[in-house]
């Protein structure tokens, strides 16, 4: 079956077409992050008008590159949240009105539950090295880590759609410090490609940077002393005029903190589990020393990391989710409301 993905909870537009959860057949994308640079993260009035006017082009992109119309397409599945409201409502209203116009079931879709299958996507194989076989291949039990610009949670899959939340982080998301520490280093938005591209060319021990609660009990995270400590050190060694050797150092030191408190959380989390099986995903999954250290770090563990293509928010991972939600806790009304701090847990309200 083909369902049509829908995503709109921050600051993309996307559309995708998926066949049976896995193969991708189009993943149109359109990133506003140009629009909210100037201001230095996104400003969610804005991003909401431009979802408005980005829908239609990106749907129609997403149905050419696939070469398929509506007819052909089995379901529609929408992020219903977490996310921006008035950004949510957009993909909503607009995969209500599809369902509608063309009577397909509408699938309705938790945005970082999406994440958590990315790694299922374009491949034959799934992401344990399994062939896709029958309806169902077996992708669960395995212990995820989704860190993007709006969440870092560490989550036991135990089953299809059996969420466990083990730990989460206590203030900002690791893609929210990496986008704050690139700001106070004269870096531009969004930080986490340019703060990557600047940490393969630093020194990562140049500056010792805290590894916030990483010894400490529990699977919690936190982000928000590191980039107290990124401003201390522009403030006091760069004396406010970072210089381009002072930035690669300190996007290197900046990187290796995170590095070290994700996986070695990510690592203690997997053994308490007793699993054998780690994903990797969201937009700070497509970190290259991230992708590199965890394959270094974990090692006898199997790792899924998507393409970076599916790491960053995407409808194709909403696409493949749906094809779940559609078999095992079926199709929503037309009533479907955004809910902007949907659970992921409680599987039943996603409805
Ligand atoms: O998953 P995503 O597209 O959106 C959310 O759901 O938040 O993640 C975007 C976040 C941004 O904070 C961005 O800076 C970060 O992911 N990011 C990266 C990289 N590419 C994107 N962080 C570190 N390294 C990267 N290469
Ligand atoms: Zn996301």
């Amino acid at each position: 079956m083909l369902v049509l993905g829908i995503e709109t909870s921050c600051d993309e537009t996307a559309f995708a077409v998926v066949e049976d959860g896995r193969r991708v057949l189009s993943n149109a994308v359109a990133s506003q992050a140009d629009v909210h640079a100037r201001f230095g993260g996104v400003v969610p009035e804005i991003a909401s008008r431009a979802h408005l006017e980005e829908l239609t082009p990106t749907y129609r992109r997403a149905l050419a590159d696939a070469g398929v119309t509506m007819g052909d397409v089995g379901a529609i599945a929408v992020t219903r949240g977490p996310g921006l409201a008035g950004c949510l409502l957009t993909g909503v209203e607009y995969a209500k009105g599809l369902a509608l116009r063309f009577a397909k079931p509408l699938a309705s879709v938790h945005h970082v539950a999406g994440h958590l299958v990315s790694t299922e996507l374009g491949r034959e194989m799934n992401a344990w090295g399994e062939p896709v076989a029958g309806d169902r291949a077996p992708w669960v039990p395995y212990m995820a880590l989704a860190a993007s610009g709006g969440h870092t949670s560490l989550v036991h899959v135990r089953g299809p759609l059996e969420y466990e939340i083990i730990g989460q982080t206590l203030d900002d998301a690791a893609g929210e410090a990496y986008d704050k520490a690139a700001k106070l280093l004269g870096l531009g938005y969004p930080g986490g490609p340019v703060m990557d591209r600047l940490a393969a060319q630093g020194d990562p021990g140049a500056y010792d940077l805290p590894r916030p609660v990483m010894g400490k009990a529990g699977s919690n995270f936190s982000f928000s002393g590191l980039k107290t400590a990124v401003s201390l050190l522009v403030r006091d060694v760069a004396r406010g005029e970072p210089t381009p050797e002072f930035q690669r150092d300190a996007a290197a030191s900046f990187q290796a903190a995170v590095i070290d408190v994700l996986l070695a959380k990510a690592a203690r989390a997997i053994e308490e589990a007793g699993t054998g099986r780690f994903a990797l995903v969201g937009g700070v999954a497509s970190n290259r020393g991230l992708r590199a250290a965890a394959a270094e770090r974990l090692a006898g563990i199997e790792i899924g990391i998507p393409p970076t293509e599916f790491c960053t928010d995407n409808a194709a991972m909403i696409a493949a989710l749906g094809w779940h939600v559609i078999g095992t806790v079926g199709p929503s009304t037309l009533g479907l409301n955004a809910a902007p701090s949907l659970s992921m847990e409680d599987v039943d309200r996603w409805k």
